[in-house]
């Protein structure tokens, strides 16, 4: 048995005919064919699928993609373009925040969604903000240091208006 599933990804409508037990990132890597969504654990503990759905950051390999009916997705590819980089991407490559790059998605997705709520973050927000996604490779520090900086240049200082 399949189903209509009818959702926005990145401002573009779809109607994807899909089994109900299909995850939202198999539909985003392999229906629409957006392989900046990594799939890491497939579980929910390691963020590197997280997408916005309607403005706030989901596991997408926790979501049934049924229950996407009617929603806004932005991933990755909606985010920035290589032409025009959102000011977080821009902040990631200046800051040396990208290693492997593997988490690099969900990590710019999580702080996206933490920039729309908080333009001001100290960095125990932003640590709080990132919790739920894990990167091998770079400590964190840097991938901090990006997003404070992303922070400042949008809305002028580290915890300002708080
Ligand atoms: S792949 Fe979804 S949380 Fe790891
Ligand atoms: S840069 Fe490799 S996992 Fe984060």
């Amino acid at each position: 048995m399949t189903q209509v599933v009818r959702v926005v990804v990145n401002g573009n409508e779809h109607s994807i005919e899909i089994k109900p037990s299909v995850l939202l990132v198999d539909v985003l890597r392999d229906s629409l064919h957006l392989t900046g969504t990594k799939k890491g654990c497939g579980t929910g503990e390691c963020g590197a699928c997280t997408v916005l759905m309607d403005g706030k950051p989901v596991n997408s390999c926790l979501v049934l993609a049924i229950r996407c009916e009617g929603r806004q997705i932005t991933t990755i590819e909606g985010l920035g373009t290589p032409d025009s980089l959102h000011i977080l991407q821009k902040a990631f490559i200046e800051n040396g925040a990208v290693q492997c790059g593997f988490c690099a998605p969900g990590m710019l997705l999580s702080a996206k969604a933490l920039l729309d709520e908080n333009p001001a973050p100290n960095e125990t927000d932003i640590r709080n903000g990132l919790a739920g996604n894990i990167c091998r490779c770079t400590g964190y520090k840097k991938i901090v240091k990006a997003v404070l900086s992303a922070a400042r240049a949008t809305s002028g200082g580290e915890g300002s208006g708080r």
